[in-house]
């Protein structure tokens, strides 16, 4: 689940406080059913953070989401003080925790976004392709992820860029297989990367692949969920990337929607609407439980 919250003014003083205690809310439901693996992150956004500790020393990369805008397609940048980001094996798992979290923040803060993800099948997206396939494992990911001494008084922290998107499906159904291949880059029934001579320049992993100077890899670790409703004719993806440096998703974000070489924008773009955009701050534990710099 997935909920975005505003503070209202004057709260924050009680918000600082239902931050130190979120561990705490977060173990009184994940006890019950430890095999569930409740987990909750909680993002803070860059207004928030200067409203929350002003005398704090702001985490080198958390400054608000700015819109990306391309040719044909805008990366929107939209409200958000709080991501509450809850994972288990089971909704219910969630469910409860933000309901408990829900009546906590009651008169402080307003839920003004909430999706409920589910796995799909084969851990497909809603387009139908596999999705989190080359996501780092192990000590990649974790290095991927996690602010080191280049920022020490906030090491063990993270940043994560959400952006909610709505799909076009009746267009994407329109598409031959083939069609659909070239956007991602990868062929759809077993999931195996296109040789990179037959990677069209607007597929989604071609222009998603960047290296640094040296040549090495920048990774991101995502955690995309589908969501949808059938009566409403709904059906998205909701993006979720963590890193250490928010810059590499923004550069990510700045191929998928202006393009590499300009122009060359991404084409699941053309069946995929951002309808959110927003950039956070993840603390470590330590630093929710005691809101002070380390190192
Ligand atoms: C790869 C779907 C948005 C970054 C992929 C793959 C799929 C996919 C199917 C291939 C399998 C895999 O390795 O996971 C989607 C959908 C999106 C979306 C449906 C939203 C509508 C984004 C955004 C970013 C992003 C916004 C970055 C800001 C990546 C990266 C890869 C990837 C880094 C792996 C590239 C590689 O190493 O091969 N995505 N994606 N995706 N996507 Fe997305």
């Amino acid at each position: 689940m997935f909920l975005t919250l505003t503070v209202n003014d004057g709260s924050e003083e009680a918000v600082r406080d239902l931050l130190t205690g979120m561990s705490g809310f977060t173990r009184s439901v994940a006890f019950r059913e430890p095999d569930e693996h409740l987990l909750c992150v909680v993002g803070i956004g860059s207004h928030l953070w200067d409203r929350l500790f002003p005398n704090l020393p702001k985490p080198r990369g958390l400054h608000p989401f700015e819109e990306i805008k391309g040719d044909k397609h805008t990366a929107v940048s939209t409200p958000g003080d709080l991501l509450i980001h809850l994972r288990s094996g089971r909704l219910d798992m969630c469910f409860e925790l933000a309901r408990l979290l829900g009546k906590k923040f009651e008169g402080h803060a307003e839920i003004i976004d909430e999706v409920h993800g589910f796995k799909f099948f084969d851990e497909r997206d809603l387009l139908g392709f596999v999705d989190g396939t080359e996501n780092p494992e192990g000590d990649k990911a974790e290095d991927a992820v996690t602010i080191g001494e280049e920022d020490a008084a906030y090491a063990g922290g993270s940043y994560v860029i959400v952006q909610k998107y709505l799909h076009d499906m009746a267009g994407w159904d329109a598409l031959s297989v083939e069609e659909q291949e070239d956007a991602i880059g990868r062929s759809k029934l077993d999931d195996v990367e296109m040789d990179d001579d037959a990677k069209p320049a607007n597929a989604h992993i071609k222009l998603n692949v960047i290296h640094d100077a040296d040549g090495k890899q920048l990774q991101i670790m995502r955690d995309n969920m589908p969501f949808g409703s059938v009566g409403e004719r709904e059906f998205g993806t909701y993006f979720i990337g963590y890193a250490k440096d928010p810059s590499v998703t923004e550069h990510m974000l700045r191929n998928m929607f202006i393009g590499d070489p300009p122009g060359t924008y991404d084409r699941i773009l053309d069946f995929s609407t951002p309808q959110t955009g927003a950039l956070y701050f993840v603390p470590s534990v330590d630093f929710l439980d005691d809101p002070t710099p380390r190192g």
